[in-house]
């Protein structure tokens, strides 16, 4: 029997390319999409096809669709970081959105059906509930948070206009990293904290706690976590419900378990075998106190289950950064030689498909400046 092929875009980041290794192992072929902006050549698994590129460029996504018939998407581009939307919100709209639109519109063009969507809690805002399920208000309190529900809505328009399916995960705070030590958590820009306090203490350095005035058992604020394999686990149970019941629908990817900051300090510390070294800081602006997912429908409807533990993600973190001191090394796509086949994409000349879509022109050489002169 032939294999199902999935786009998986934003394949080479933390989530897509531990999602990428456990497609592969469970039958499913791989072309990978990715601009390499947050994520690494080396860590896209060899079986797998890389394009690099950018979701929002049209012309390549009209060569790629052409090229390939997909079963199924797994959309996971995007940027992540909560702050830098608060400062640089149009370029949140701008990846986040906007790349979903441009797909979306390549899957209505080409006529693939299935997508599975990385959504966020971030969604939710401040929800009061205790164990926050699938129907709680919808209320993000940052432009990262609003670009995901937006992107989310088109996805649900365009679902119930023509005929696509969807499933949407709104995932809870990730961490962890493979087993063997290959692939892991690199985000150049680290803003976790299961990272944050190893990469102090590996350091030697002193990690700095946001905040202990919360209303939490200890006063630090509280999250749920879960190992980015059991998140990768769903993916593939996600797309496989999807492209056999045809059935769009919305999960919570968390563990129901919340641990407040200082747990986790103390869950490093016995990891570690040694006390870290931590002093509070301010509390951060908009930081919730309490965020909890409730996840009975992913695994009542998708049978999901949770193999990983806090000290899992803790043991597996800490064995990626000791096996790689310098994670994925540099970033450059040209500096690495690669056995991976890399698909060099014909692009059709604008003509070919601006009729198709509206009049853009390739977003990677999009110049604001020029229009604006
Ligand atoms: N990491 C988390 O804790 C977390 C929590 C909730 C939701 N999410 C969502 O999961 C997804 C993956 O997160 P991650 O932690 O793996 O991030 P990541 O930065 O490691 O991965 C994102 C990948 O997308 C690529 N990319 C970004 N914009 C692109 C574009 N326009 N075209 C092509 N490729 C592009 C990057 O190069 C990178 O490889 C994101 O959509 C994020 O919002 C992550």
């Amino acid at each position: 029997m032939s294999k199902n092929l999935i786009l998986v875009t934003g394949g080479a980041g933390y989530i897509g390319s531990h999602t990428v290794k456990l497609l592969l192992d469970n039958n499913y072929d791989v072309v990978v999409l990715d601009n390499l902006s947050t994520g690494y050549l080396k860590a896209v698994d060899k079986r797998a096809k890389l394009v690099v590129g950018d979701c929002r460029n049209l012309g390549l996504l009209n060569s790629l669709f052409d090229k390939y018939h997909f079963d199924g998407i797994i959309h996971f581009a995007g940027k992540i970081q909560v702050a830098e939307s608060v400062s640089s919100p149009l370029s949140y709209y701008d990846d986040n959105s906007f790349s979903v639109l441009s797909i979306l519109r390549a899957m209505r063009l080409y006529n693939v059906k299935n997508i599975v969507f990385s959504s966020t809690a971030a969604v939710y805002g401040s929800s009061k509930e205790d164990a926050i399920s699938e129907d709680a208000i919808l209320n993000p309190t940052s432009p990262y948070g609003r670009s995901k529900l937006m992107s989310e809505n088109m996805i649900k328009d365009a679902a119930h206009a023509y005929g696509l399916k969807y499933c949407i995960f709104r995932y809870f705070n990730v961490a962890g990293a493979s087993k063997d030590g290959s692939i892991g958590e690199a985000h150049p820009v680290e803003t976790h904290i299961i990272p944050c306090i190893l990469i102090s203490q590996l350091k030697n350095k002193q990690f700095t706690l946001f905040g202990n005035d919360s209303q939490t058992r200890d006063g630090t604020n509280l999250r749920d976590y879960i190992h980015v394999l059991d998140l990768a686990k769903a993916h593939v149970l996600g797309i496989t419900h999807l492209i056999k019941t045809k059935q769009s629908d919305i999960f919570n990817l968390g563990s129901e378990t919340g641990y407040t900051n200082l747990e986790i300090i103390q869950a490093v510390s016995k990891v570690l075998n040694k006390e870290v070294n931590y002093v509070f800081g301010p509390r951060r602006p908009g930081d919730a106190d309490s965020i909890v997912a409730s996840n009975k429908h992913a695994k009542e409807i998708l049978k999901w289950t949770i193999d990983n533990n806090l000290e899992n993600m803790i043991r597996d973190d800490l064995n990626w950064r000791q096996k790689n001191p310098s994670l994925y090394g540099k970033n450059h796509f040209s500096n690495i030689k690669s056995d991976l086949e890399i698909v060099d994409l014909k692009i059709k000349p604008k003509k070919y498909y601006a009729s198709l879509y509206e009049n853009i022109e390739n977003i990677d050489s999009f110049n604001l400046k020029k229009y604006t002169k």
